[in-house]
């Protein structure tokens, strides 16, 4: 039998989870019950249900994950948490957790990832709390916990456990009265057997492999050496027959191989160059913790996050589990370009534009009027979990093709014949000064909210654009009326065109601003974004003295 021991500690200041929990430097995270406070914080926010409640538990494989996952054991005994269930090793992917939570209806989940964030001792690690809908914790409940940690005094925990995470089985301690049960689970088991579900598996092998109709699609899938690796080869190799050089970097590493593991243009180059240099006809890449997607087409043709959105959209009724489910509404974030809003307006379905992250879906999913969703951060999901789903986005593209036999450029370009184009990027000025980047979106918020701005007119390349809103978004649930304010400055023009400017809330030190550019074109649809959203680029560089207050003459990632 093991006793409950209670340690006296002090809170630490910033324990505040930003737009996808509380992201730090793993040396933040190894000082002295730091990591013990938050996880305390976590289950006193749950205290009314702890008791005998099952939480999943699991992370992307980066550094210092098995420590914590030690560490959430031993402090889930130390407060009467009734079962664990946790990936083996500690590998879950986040779509994964959230599937396991919705699965087993548990309680809620622990997600040890910093995301797209690099990894390794000298940088990043992250805690994330889910709900037992499977999603991110709302901001109430994030806030809850933030509450906890400024005012914690002590936390609970049973030493003495001593759980093997590298053996999948059940392992029962005795925790003074009670039994405490931890469960290693296979991680990809559970949720490949949903994919095969979701998806005709046997047809995607089929286009794989080819038929007397189609020689075989060549495909690249990169996992940028993050959690998606053992996914992939059960799914991509196992399960759907593909060769080895179909794959890369599937060995989660702890510092990623030292990889940015974000799919972009410019953190993914190898597999955008690999694809270009090859015979392949399509491309994928993952994060770290498997959520996010990129996609692209042969010669590595780009597709951008916010078009993806819009022909799967457009193509959901190639997909058995939206068969089965019907599609219900769709729904973007506010800075992603509007295509999917065109999809929406010609099917019929409902609408929603909600503010960046993936938490402000789970309510109209869980209210039953949102099928299919995503982000120009390089996140499409739906609502068969409650995370956006990186894999799930490379086979739902797979399904498409194999229905439609187009190549992925083919698809694109009927697709944007058929709805005209919103031509977008996004530039990134990475690790600024936070004090002059606070201070730019000050003075911008003011002077985009003085009377005379709506209606004023900017030119540049000869192009003129007249002001029609401009504000700091805002939004209100409309299922449980919540309000999240100062979501991003946004000014629309009267052709539509959008510039938004916000501060990133993932980031674990200084600030990164983004700007992003929407601009829509009903017939000119085969143009560069870069060249077509020039003018407006320049507009926004020229509201926003964005160069005086950062002192960057140009970003450090566009997309
Ligand atoms: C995470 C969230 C996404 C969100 C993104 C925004 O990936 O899961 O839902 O879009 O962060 O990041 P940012 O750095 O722009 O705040
Ligand atoms: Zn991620």
């Amino acid at each position: 039998m093991s006793n409950i021991v209670t340690i006296t500690t002090n809170p630490y200041e910033g324990q505040k989870p930003g737009t996808s929990g509380l992201r730090k430097k793993v040396k933040v995270f190894v000082q002295d019950n730091y990591t013990e406070n938050f996880v305390q914080s976590i289950l006193d926010a749950n205290k009314d249900s702890i008791k005998g409640s099952t939480l999943v538990v699991g992370g992307d494989g980066r550094y210092l994950v098995k420590e914590v996952v030690d560490k959430i054991i031993k402090i889930a005994a130390g407060n009467g948490v009734g079962k664990l269930i946790v990936g083996q090793n500690g590998i879950l992917s986040t779509p994964a957790v959230s599937h396991i939570i919705r699965k087993f209806k548990t309680l809620g989940g622990i997600v040890l990832t910093a995301s797209h964030n690099p990894g390794g001792i000298d940088n990043d690690f992250g805690i994330k709390f889910n709900c037992s809908n499977g999603g991110p914790a709302p901001d109430h409940t994030t806030n809850e916990i933030y509450q906890l940690s400024t005012a914690i005094k002590q936390y609970k925990i049973v030493p003495d456990i001593q759980c093997n995470i590298d053996k999948i089985g059940l392992q029962k301690f005795k925790v003074e009265d009670r039994e405490f049960i931890v469960e290693i689970i296979d991680s990809v088991k559970d949720y490949v057997d949903y994919m095969k579900e979701i998806f005709d598996f046997p047809k995607i092998k089929t286009l794989l492999q080819g038929s007397e109709r189609r020689k075989p699609f060549n495909i690249l899938i990169d996992s940028m050496n993050g959690v998606t690796g053992p996914y992939v080869k059960r799914i991509f190799i196992d399960e759907l027959g593909a060769a080895g050089n179909n794959v890369r970097r599937i060995v989660p590493l702890e510092d990623f191989g030292g990889a940015h593991p974000d799919p972009n243009l410019t953190y993914a180059a190898d597999l955008v160059n690999a694809v270009k240099g090859g015979d392949y006809d399509f491309g994928a890449a993952f994060d770290g913790d498997g959520d996010r997607n990129m996609i692209i087409g042969r010669d590595a043709f780009f597709v951008t996050p916010s078009d993806s959105l819009a022909v799967l959209a457009n193509n959901l009724h190639h997909i058995p589990y939206f068969q089965k489910t019907g599609v219900k509404g769709f729904a973007r974030s506010m800075p992603t370009a509007a295509a999917v809003d065109r999809v929406a307006a010609a099917t019929g379905k409902e609408f929603f534009q909600v503010p960046t992250g993936w938490k402000y879906f789970g309510n109209l999913m869980d209210a039953g009027r949102l099928s299919l969703c995503g982000e120009e951060s390089f996140g499409t999901g739906s609502d068969h979990v409650r995370e956006k789903d990186g894999l799930w986005a490379a086979l739902a593209w797979l399904s498409v093709l194999a229905a439609t036999g187009l190549s992925v450029e083919e698809i694109l370009t009927k697709h944007w014949q058929q709805f005209g184009r919103n031509y977008f990027t996004r530039y990134d000025y990475e690790e600024c000064p936070s004090d002059p980047c606070n201070e730019m979106m000050q003075e911008l918020e003011k002077r985009m909210t003085a009377p005379g701005f709506v209606g004023s007119r900017y030119s540049a390349n000869g192009k003129e654009y007249k002001v029609s809103v401009a504000d700091n978004f805002s939004y209100m649930d409309p299922v449980d009326q919540s309000v999240a304010m100062m979501q991003g400055l946004r000014i629309v023009f009267e052709d539509g065109s959008r510039i938004v400017m916000r501060l990133s809330g993932t980031g674990s030190s200084g600030a990164t601003v983004r700007l992003y550019i929407d601009s829509y074109e009903a017939s000119d649809v085969l143009g560069s974004a870069q060249e077509k959203l020039a003018p407006l680029i320049s507009v926004a560089l020229q509201i926003s003295e964005l160069q005086k207050y950062t002192g960057r003459d140009k970003p450090t990632v566009i997309t």
